[in-house]
């Protein structure tokens, strides 16, 4: 008898991104005079850039002549790509081993995969607000309780909030499976090294694994600001890293990330390597790598011009920033973020509920924005807005903010 998977029953609702795209479904039907402006989801909206593009379709060229096709590659990813990594990293000082890279399709199904390597009863401790994949993915492992109105039993949440720069304090529960996220999503806050730190020696003191979601590390400007967990001394002993293409170079409708898990990485019980090991296992039994014109196409984005063409594109994300963040300043609206992250984490006027705000920003001014509560019970009288937009849908959704929202 085969039976389903109850831990998807414990779900709270929907996932959050669904939700909000039901909502302005349902609102466009109702006035579909109104064009609304999409800052909800932080999906990219520039073009991929030129070498990109022209290593794409060279890619195709080869993939339709007999001589060059290419069928499966390796499951852990082209070697040149790997190796373009290392060097990558080498510029923030952190050495690296192309075997400790695992090429992936994006980072949010490794950093969801990756607590199939870890015991089913590890705890697992999230900082909150949060983004929701590494909650929801908790809960369908099963390392969860049921659903209360302070978040899921069993899992810790540490909180951040103003009054800690959106950074959490050590959890005061051994937490066995840590997640970050920095820059963060969604509060745009960045761990300094100290803060890294912190959680580094807890880790290592009580043999507990951090998963560390990259995926917004380009966007730093501040050379104070660490890029990777690896730049703070002993992280290789406890971190796995996660990054992602998609906000770096514009590739969420491409679909390429990367994982690195260090050779010298071990919990509780594990011999050196092993931790590595598993997760090889792990990808040669359930991927069978990313797509071959995805990771090209990511090889260029580390060329000489690719290096370049991505850079613009983050500053344009990053000037979409600036213009939101002084637009909100403007009309006396608290906002933090959005200056070495494209996220700018907003209070609501009077301290509005989150959903609520959320429907009156659709319906006054057309913009849809992602609501905090969302993101959990920290996140409530707060909304998040994208950087992601185009420049003329940045500028005309504050404009609509300015003089159409009732505040
Ligand atoms: C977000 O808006 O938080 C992200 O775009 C979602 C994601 O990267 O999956």
């Amino acid at each position: 008898m085969a039976r389903i998977n109850e831990n998807f029953k414990k779900l709270k609702e929907g996932y959050l991104f669904p939700e909000i795209h039901r909502r302005s479904v349902h609102f466009q039907k109702e006035n579909p005079e109104v064009e609304l402006i999409k800052l909800g989801i932080g999906d990219t909206t520039r073009p991929l850039s030129p070498a990109v593009v022209r290593k794409m379709h060279e890619t195709a060229d080869e993939m339709a002549d007999e001589h060059t096709y290419k069928g499966y590659g390796a499951e852990q990813g082209l070697q040149e790509l790997r190796e373009a990594l290392t060097a990558h990293y080498k510029d923030y000082g952190v050495n690296l081993d192309p075997d400790e890279i695992f090429i992936s399709d994006g980072a949010k199904s490794d950093l969801a995969n990756i607590q199939s390597i870890f015991s089913g009863d590890a705890v697992v401790a999230v900082q909150d607000p949060v983004y929701p994949a590494y909650v929801d993915s908790t809960v369908i492992s099963g390392r969860s309780g049921s659903s209360t109105d302070n978040g899921y039993e069993g899992i810790i949440y540490m909180d951040c909030t103003e009054a800690n720069g959106f950074f959490p304090a050590l959890p005061d529960k051994k937490a066995d499976i840590i997640y970050l996220c920095s820059p963060n999503n969604p509060t745009g806050a960045v761990a300094t090294h100290d803060q890294l730190k912190s959680f580094v020696d807890y880790a290592r003191q009580n043999k507990s694994v951090i998963i560390f979601d990259a995926a917004y590390a380009g966007f730093i400007s501040d050379p104070g600001l660490p890029r990777s967990i690896y730049e703070v001394e002993g992280a290789k002993e406890c971190a796995v890293e996660i990054n992602s293409f998609s906000k770096l170079a514009g590739f969420t409708g491409v679909r390429l990330g990367w994982t690195i898990v260090p050779d010298s990485l071990r919990v509780e019980g594990s011999a050196n390597g092993e931790v590595r090991a598993m997760w090889n296992r792990r990808q040669t039994t359930m991927f069978n790598g990313a797509s071959t014109l995805a990771q090209l196409a990511g090889l260029a984005v580390f060329s000489e011009s690719g290096k370049k063409e991505t850079k613009e594109l983050i500053d344009y994300y990053m000037k979409n920033a600036g213009i939101i963040k002084e637009g909100l300043s403007a009309l006396g609206i608290e906002a933090s973020g959005g200056e070495n992250a494209p996220y700018i984490w907003a209070k609501t006027p009077g301290g509005m509920d989150s959903w609520k705000f959320f429907d009156k920003l659709m319906n006054e001014a057309h913009v849809v924005v992602t609501p905090g509560v969302g993101f959990g019970k920290n996140g409530e009288g707060h909304f998040r807005l994208s950087a992601f937009g185009k420049r003329e849908d940045i500028q005309q959704a504050m404009d609509n903010i300015r003089n159409n929202l009732k505040i």
